[in-house]
């Protein structure tokens, strides 16, 4: 998934924002707020001024136009520049409505940074950036001009006046008395304060009455708008004053205003006073964009009368129908950008919208190729798993079907094999009891006995376990002393106690305590647990069985301890299980006993435990509990039944066995005939098996004996024995070790070695025939068995020994003295090694052997009747034969794997001793 999102998800996004930003706006630039105060708006040249302002600000798309106007109110237009300022401007446009009032908040304006644009009206501050607006001195002057023109020079004035405090009518007042100053037969007879809009009355007089008076004297009205001089015109006209002349200002080419008065004749002239809308936008731009600007921005002005008036209403209708025009262009324009935008909207969805298609088709792509996969692989595993099952079901059916076929053959063959043991048991005893019988014999017999009565016991164990394990084994509890039961168990015991020289006593404080057991049982519990005691403990140790009472629990006590070799702690716990025998060498058993112990102590609702210290002694405790409530009924024999357990157990129980060291003596007695014999070297730890093997060995073979691997080594060296028997475990030197170290050196290399041992796992066994032991047989084994191994052996060395020594007369095969044998088990050793190496010489051997060539030509003159040399040659051609008969190599590879130096010489010697060329030899 991470690996998607950085290859495709990244990118895409990447890609997404790159063309959101190429469609965004190019040309937007940051926006302004102007902010325009605006002293009124009542009269219609203000308000054309504005739709200058708002035509010119179509062409400007950055710029917000924030308008405020003050009814011709000067306090009122202060608090609404104040207003903007709080709102936040860029630029203020003022057209104020009087110069005193306004000038304070513009120089405050200016002061903060604010860009001032004053428009048409003045004030008293050079505290601005720009003003825009016509001379209205000039304005004044040009009307004065005009009527001294439409007078001749001579008649009558009344002037109406602006707001007083406003600089247009302070300059159009100024402009117009100096103008007439050159014309001394013209006169202001009545000024009118008109403040721009009101109706023109007051004066002199006050009220209409007194501006009639003055208008009946007046032959020309100059007013400093044309609002003004049309109210006052239309005031004469109600009147019946017709006769009065009319000059206005402003000009307005708006319908009905001054443009229009001047073409009906209403004014005879009026002065063009432009609003300056459009140049206040400009300027202001001009200003936000940095640029400089001229501090003054001075309108024109002309005099518009009856000869120019059609010229400038087409001019200025024209300007309007341009306008229109632009107005209309900017609405198409403005619909135009409004479509623009909403289509560049829908272009920016659909680009989200098909890149997040895009992107979601990828992760769905992507996670159901990852779903496939996953489901591929659950479906492999799903596969594998159910196919596992099945062979583990399969193999747990097998299993199941072995093991039930096992055990049941196990306990058949079990059963089988008592019937015999026991038929061997009775000839066995009856010969026994015969006096006559010669000791080594006896002691045959007593060994067959005492080997007999263990394979009972065993068979008996397994045959009780396997009737617990299947509920046939029923507890039938009689109420029995175990003070005198135990007694009876221990007495059994005395002899073998004598005989190992160990104390064997029973403990207690008590004079009998009546528990409710079933004796076969309880028997077979006790008498394994001392016989275990018993196996463990060596001479002058001590063995008690102790027995008392647990007055709280309400339980008989029963502990067996010995001062034998102690259990270590990691067989402790497993010792109770069936067929542990623990890695412990010292502690190997049957791993039934104990496993059988458990389960009829567990019978009884009792329990076992074990206690043991290494090397300091061992101690079992047997719990039962008294009385007889924790058993079923039928668990209690309805009558105490007469048992024969006694005789049970002692049936197998040995009291006649010899000691090794008794056989051995007796042997000394009767030594056997030492006459050509082969001589067998037994090395076995165990005295027993040892002796046993002597047994049998001793009529064939003349027999040595070891107890362990260091003295069979020293025996073998010294001996060079015909064959050797040898344990594998053992105290010192083991036999893997052994057999490796006779095997590697030249004097014992050609013995054949017999390992035996109890150890049977298929590696253990390999290890053992990769010492280079000659066969390897594991215990319990076939007497038979190993006596033919042993024969075949034998055999099998001296054909070897024959086939490679061809040329060794007969007779000294078996040579007479041992030190003889040594020497030329070492001489042919050494020939042997040495058969494919051309250069090896006679020197070779002495240094070997580390005697003289005098000596060792004498002596192999007089052991094998033949030369040196001859010999060697003899055994290269042996080998060669063997070669020839039984590998498939080249007669070149023939030749040089005997040490000759080339084929040829090989075939011309070949065919020399043996009468065919190697060739033909092969064919024969
Ligand atoms: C409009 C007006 C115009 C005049 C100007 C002077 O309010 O009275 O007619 O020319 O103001 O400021």
């Amino acid at each position: 998934m991470h690996t998607f999102l950085q290859r495709v998800f990244l990118p895409l996004l990447l890609l997404l924002a790159l063309g959101l930003l190429s469609c965004s706006d190019k040309g937007a630039q940051p926006a302004y707020r102007i902010g325009f105060s605006q002293c009124g708006d009542a009269d219609d040249w203000r308000k054309y001024m504005l739709q200058e302002m708002k035509r010119e600000l179509a062409f400007h798309q950055n710029l917000e136009l924030i308008y405020k106007q003050a009814d011709d109110n000067s306090q009122r237009q202060v608090e609404q520049v104040q207003e903007l300022l709080a709102e936040g401007i860029d630029l203020l446009l003022i057209s104020p409505n009087e110069i005193q009032p306004l000038t304070p908040i513009v120089e405050e304006v200016y002061k903060k940074g604010i860009p001032v644009i004053v428009i048409d009206r003045e004030i008293a501050t050079s505290s601005y950036t720009n003003f825009i607006g016509a001379d209205n001195y000039e304005v004044g002057k040009i009307a004065g001009q005009r009527a001294a023109s439409l007078l001749n020079g001579k008649g009558r004035i009344l002037q109406v006046t602006g707001l007083p405090n406003s600089s247009p009518a302070i300059g159009r007042q100024k402009g117009f008395e100096d103008a007439l100053r050159e014309w001394p037969g013209l006169k202001v007879l009545q000024t009118y304060q008109g403040d721009w809009v009101k109706p023109v009355f007051g004066g002199a007089g006050s009220g209409p009455d007194s501006l009639l008076q003055a208008l009946a004297n007046t032959d020309l009205v100059y007013a400093h708008n044309d609002v003004m001089a049309m109210s006052v015109h239309e005031t004469a006209r109600r009147a019946g004053l017709n006769h009065i002349r009319y000059i206005g200002v402003d000009a307005l080419p708006v319908q009905g205003m001054g443009m229009d008065m001047v073409a009906e004749g209403t004014l005879s002239a009026s002065m063009l006073y432009s609003t300056g809308g459009v140049e206040a936008i400009r300027n202001a731009v001009q200003v936000l964009k940095g640029q400089s600007l001229p501090k003054r921005t001075i309108l024109p002005t002309l005099v518009v009368d009856s000869s120019n008036v059609r010229m400038m209403k087409l001019q200025s209708d024209k300007i309007l129908s341009q306008q229109q025009d632009i107005e209309n262009q900017q609405l198409i324009m403005a619909e135009q950008r409004r479509i623009y935008n909403n289509q560049r909207t829908t272009v920016y969805i659909l680009m989200v919208t098909l890149s997040l298609a895009i992107l979601f088709a990828g992760l769905l792509w992507y996670s159901s190729r990852l779903n496939k996969q996953i489901n591929r692989q659950l479906a492999r595993k799903n596969e594998e798993i159910s196919q596992q099952s099945e062979q583990l079901l399969e193999m747990s059916a097998r299993a199941n079907a072995a093991s039930e076929a096992r055990i049941h053959f196990f306990t058949n063959i079990s059963h089988e094999f008592r019937t015999p043991l026991t038929l061997i048991l009775g000839p066995l005893e009856e010969l026994l009891e015969n006096r006559k019988l010669q000791a080594p014999l006896r002691q045959q017999l007593s060994l067959m006995r005492k080997n007999v009565l263990r394979l009972l016991r065993l068979v008996n164990q397994l045959i009780d376990l396997r009737r617990i394990e299947f509920n046939k084994m029923q507890v039938r509890a009689v109420e029995t002393d175990l003070i005198g039961f135990a007694n009876e168990v221990v007495q059994l015991f005395q002899e073998i106690a004598r005989r190992k020289q160990i104390d064997c006593r029973l403990l207690t404080g008590e004079r009998s305590l009546p528990v409710w057991i079933d004796e076969s049982m309880l028997d077979k519990v006790l008498f394994n647990l001392l016989s275990n005691a018993f196996k463990f403990t060596r001479e002058n140790g001590s063995i008690t069985l102790r027995i008392e009472k647990d007055e709280i629990r309400q339980e008989a006590v029963i502990e067996v301890r010995d001062t034998g070799m102690g259990i270590p702690p990691q067989a402790q716990e497993h010792i109770f299980e069936i067929f542990y025998q623990g890695d412990h060498d010292t502690h190997k058993g049957s791993g039934l006993g104990l496993a059988l112990c458990k389960e009829l102590v567990e019978l009884h609702h009792g329990s076992i435990g074990v206690q043991s210290q290494l090397g300091k002694g061992t101690a079992f405790t047997v719990r039962l509990p008294l009385g007889n409530r924790h058993f079923q009924p039928e668990e209690l024999a309805a009558d105490a039944l007469e048992s024969d357990w006694l005789l049970d157990e002692q049936k197998y129980f040995d009291t006649e066995l010899p000691t090794p060291a008794a056989a051995q003596q007796e042997d000394t007695l009767n030594p056997q005939p030492n006459g050509e014999r082969p001589t067998i070297l037994i090395i076995e730890d165990n005295p027993e098996m040892r002796l046993f093997l002597q047994l049998r060995l001793q009529s064939r073979y003349e027999v040595l004996e070891a107890a362990d691997g260091n003295s069979g080594l020293q025996l073998a060296m010294d001996h060079l024995p015909d064959s050797i028997i040898c344990d594998v475990m053992m105290p010192g030197r083991d036999g893997i070790t052994l057999t490796s170290q006779l095997k590697t050196d030249l004097r014992t290399a050609h013995i054949p070695v017999i390992l035996l041992t109890a150890r049977t796992a298929t590696e253990q066994q390999l290890e053992g025939l990769k010492s280079r032991a000659d066969a390897y047989i594991t215990k319990p084994f076939d007497m038979a068995v190993l006596e033919q191994t042993l024969g075949s052996l034998l055999a099998n060395r001296s054909q070897l020994k024959e086939h490679f020594t061809g040329v060794v007369p007969a007779e000294i095969r078996t040579p007479a003295g041992k030190g003889d044998r040594k020497f030329i088990s070492n001489f042919t050793a050494i020939v042997e090694a040495n058969i494919g190496n051309d250069h090896f010489s006679v020197e070779d051997i002495c240094k070997e052997m580390g005697i003289s060539k005098v000596q060792l030509y004498r002596k192999v003159k007089a052991l094998l009747d033949t030369n040196i040399n001859e010999y060697i040659l003899q055994a290269r051609i042996q080998k060669a034969r063997y070669y020839l008969q039984h590998e498939e190599l080249t007669i070149a590879e023939v030749a040089y794997k005997t040490g000759f130096s080339s084929p040829a010489y090989f075939s011309t010697v070949f065919k020399n001793k043996v009468g065919v060329s190697p060739t033909a030899f092969r064919l024969s």
